[in-house]
């Protein structure tokens, strides 16, 4: 059974680096695209971000590829465009992230977000890309790599675990960490509860980690 201070602290989170928000905005609207294929939670956090003007971006299109996606009804909702492809009509990755470039660059899109993407992805996505492609994770990376990173956190007894937002290179899980967030495990988690509370945090570094990115190469382009 959990604590009296265990439940007290069980909405504790720590985010690093911590970047208050008026340090995030950027000089144009970031021209976002973003994967998902699943409830899109994250879509609708960065929708919602750039509704109340925390984030200066625009979504151009969402893209997905799982039919049954929640995410299509964000969308909709949205009114954000999206377009369903289907990997299985491919016939290597290569050819499916070629028709997935062929699309972002239909819509003009700057950023690619990965928010609940759950393919592997080639040097034909990343090098159309070039230090443009963001992931998030549900795990401090690069702790539990891979699908099913609640679970290895629960599996592997840690007492802290928590999300991480990454810029995407041609390893699964991998390259630079743009931001995380951690999150205390309690005694009685199982892994809904745990990637309920991942979920709150993920949806603030999604937000806050496209703008710092964004604002990082707007120094760097202009320096
Ligand atoms: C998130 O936990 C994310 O970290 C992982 O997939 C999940 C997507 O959730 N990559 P949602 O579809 O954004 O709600």
């Amino acid at each position: 059974m959990e604590t009296e201070t265990q439940k007290n602290n069980s909405h504790y989170s720590l985010i690093s680096p911590a970047i208050s928000e008026s340090k995030l905005s950027t000089y144009s609207p970031l021209k976002l695209g973003i994967l998902a294929s699943g409830s899109g939670s994250n879509f609708e956090a960065i929708a919602k971000a750039i509704n109340n003007q925390k984030l200066n971006a625009q979504i151009q299109v969402m893209i997905y590829n799982n039919p049954e996606a929640k995410v299509i009804f964000r969308a909709e909702k949205w009114g954000i465009p999206s377009v369903f492809l289907n990997h299985r009509e491919y016939k290597n990755r290569e050819k499916f992230d070629s028709q997935i470039v062929t699309t972002l660059q239909e819509y003009d899109v700057e950023w690619v977000i990965m928010a609940g993407w759950m393919r592997i992805v080639t040097k034909i996505l990343i090098d159309a890309f070039p230090n443009q492609i963001i992931n998030i994770h549900p795990s401090l990376l690069p702790s539990f790599k891979g699908i099913k990173a609640v679970e290895q956190a629960l599996k592997a007894g840690v007492k802290i675990t928590g999300c991480t937002v990454h810029l995407v290179d041609i390893e699964v899980d991998n390259g630079p960490i743009l931001m995380q967030a951690a999150v205390p495990i309690l005694l009685d988690d199982i892994p809904e509860t745990l990637h309920e509370r991942i979920q709150v945090q993920e949806h603030k570094i999604i937000v806050s980690a496209i703008a710092l990115a964004a604002s990082r190469n707007q120094v760097l382009s202009s320096s």
